[in-house]
């Protein structure tokens, strides 16, 4: 069996964070968040534990072996310990004189099992196992696994025995690998519980629950103005940006599309602060704005997904979101990783302005570590959305509306929809209705509002009640109740309550779900819809 090494995602990056964590009895490898590991970290040193890591992984190690000094043997001790955990997250267990056992367990975060000749491997998927085995078997939500080297018995959340088929992965000879979805977009879709995380942790120190961003290079207390721009999805996250930022650090921020700011010899300030959002970091509109800025005396910072990139090459501070390869052209997985690292910009502007207080901070970082568990609950319920599409397939065109950082969710749930089920569909700023697309709602028009029950709420509800009026047929994505929504609604996607700094994150995923069934209804080719390429290196 084999265990391979994993850096922290709690704590500062050194080797003492690093994984594997152990106590002489238990070794862990983990991947996601144990969202309530400072309270067994509290309990646990209560009893005498002794904690060397600043990791959440930890408090596993100690919660197992405390069950196993109670007497409990190493598969009922993890069972156990598995029991009392909070959060998504992915574990590989190992015990030491067990040189014949591991446990897996996977509740959010990706987790495969890998078939060898008199051997098994774990992995978060079957590229990371495409070096030993090409035969995989996926666990599902919940699944934990008691591995032998001759293979593996599977138990789900209820301790349930189950059987996962196992299938011939072609990771090894591509790289990549759908896993057990029909397309990279889903896979990609359901990798957001590991991936938010993993890029989160890159810029929060878990322990304090305080963000804890690298140096830029420039005084963030002294900036007047941060200067953002991207390209289509990104651009939509640059805009979410726009909201907190200029919410939580009162600074204005300008946000324009890269081929628009690229030529309109936009005046920008003294020293100023200008960040570009790239999944592949190639796009040639970005970077063609990029080098305007940096040859305007712009300290450059760049969030990308691909660190080795051209763009992330020719900035002063590279921020690399952790979301792993994106193959489906359209962006998902990106954007909410985007979102993780402009979320951690805001809050380290204000803090550095002193516009946001400790308790603040320590608030809005909790609300994101959060998320990953409520994404993963809302990909446990994602038939919802099969009967949705096979409604919103039938239509021309669609609206969508959004108030605030929902705004910029309408914009890019529409460029979602239409870029891969060819179904037109256009964003607007709920208030805009009334300045014109109210003309073009009947019922024959689905209008998809972005509605979290926030300050703006009351005023989304009155431009429903104009679109219900009009016969439009409303499908509201909200964590308010039934009864708070006063007028008509087709359908209603019930959200969990999250903190409303953090919703941009979670409202993306249902949009992300509508515009892939309603591909898959349409039968067009998700992955890669016509005319359009996954990284734009023209302009
Ligand atoms: O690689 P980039 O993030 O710079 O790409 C920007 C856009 O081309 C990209 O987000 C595009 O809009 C996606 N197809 C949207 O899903």
């Amino acid at each position: 069996m084999a265990l391979v090494t994993r850096w922290a995602t709690h704590g500062r990056p050194t080797e003492r964070n690093a994984h594997p964590h152990m106590t002489a009895q238990v070794s862990v490898v983990h991947n996601g968040i144990i969202e309530n590991f400072r309270e067994l970290r509290a309990d646990l040193e209560a009893k005498g534990h002794t904690f060397e890591t600043d990791t959440d992984t930890e408090a596993v190690v100690h919660l197992i072996t405390h069950e196993m000094q109670n007497g409990l043997g190493p598969v009922e001790a993890a069972r156990a310990a598995l029991k009392q955990l909070r959060g998504a997250f992915a574990l590989g267990i190992i015990f030491a004189g067990q040189d014949d056992l591991m446990i897996a367990a996977r509740q959010g975060s990706p987790l495969a099992l890998g078939h060898g000749t008199g051997e098994m491997y774990l992995g978060s998927d079957a590229i990371a196992l495409a070096p030993f085995t090409d035969t995989i078997t996926y666990l599902e939500e919940g699944d934990w696994a008691v591995m032998h080297r001759s293979g593996a018995e599977i138990f789900d959340r209820d301790g349930r025995r189950v059987d996962r088929p196992s299938v011939k992965s072609v990771a090894s000879s591509l790289l990549v690998d759908k896993g057990n979805h029909r397309h990279f977009m889903a896979k990609e879709i359901h990798e957001q519980p590991e991936v938010i995380p993993n890029t989160l942790a890159n810029y929060i120190d878990m322990v304090t629950a305080r963000v804890n961003f690298p140096d830029l290079g420039i005084d963030l207390a002294s900036i007047n103005r941060v200067t953002i721009s991207a390209c289509g999805t990104a651009y939509y996250a640059g805009l979410v940006a726009k909201y907190w930022i200029e919410r939580i650090a009162r600074v204005p921020v300008e946000i324009d599309v890269a081929s628009e700011m690229r030529y309109r010899e936009a005046p920008l300030p003294k020293d100023g602060l200008a960040v570009f959002v790239s999944q592949s970091g190639e796009t040639a509109d970005t970077l063609a704005t990029l080098r305007y800025c940096k040859a305007n005396g712009q300290r450059i910072a760049s969030i990308v997904n691909v660190r080795t990139s051209t763009i992330a090459r020719e900035s002063d501070a590279v921020l690399p979101t952790l979301a792993g390869p994106e193959i489906g052209v359209a962006s998902t997985k990106a954007f909410t990783c985007q979102l993780s690292v402009l979320a951690c910009l805001a809050v380290a502007i204000g803090r550095a302005r002193g516009t946001i207080s400790a308790e603040q901070e320590v608030e809005i970082v909790n609300g994101l570590i959060e998320l990953p568990r409520h994404i993963a609950a809302l990909l446990r319920n994602e038939q919802t959305f099969v009967a949705i599409a096979q409604d919103l397939s039938k239509a021309r065109d669609v609206l969508y509306l959004g108030r605030g950082t929902s705004y910029p969710l309408a914009l890019e749930g529409a460029l979602k929809l239409k870029e891969i089920s060819y179904i037109h569909a256009e964003g607007y700023a709920a208030g805009e209705l009334k300045h014109g697309p109210i003309a073009l709602i009947d019922e024959n028009v689905p209008v998809i509002v972005v509605a979290p029950e926030d300050d703006l709420f009351e005023k989304t509800i009155s431009n429903m009640q104009e679109v219900a009026a009009r016969g439009g047929q409303i499908i509201l994505i909200s964590d308010a109740l039934p009864e708070k929504i006063s007028c008509k609604v087709a359908a209603h996607i019930l959200m969990p309550k999250v903190s409303s700094f953090a919703t941009p994150l979670l409202y993306a995923v249902p949009t992300q779900l509508i515009a892939y069934h309603t591909a898959v209804v349409m039968g067009t080719d998700v992955d890669q819809p016509r005319n359009l390429a996954k990284s734009v290196t023209v302009e």
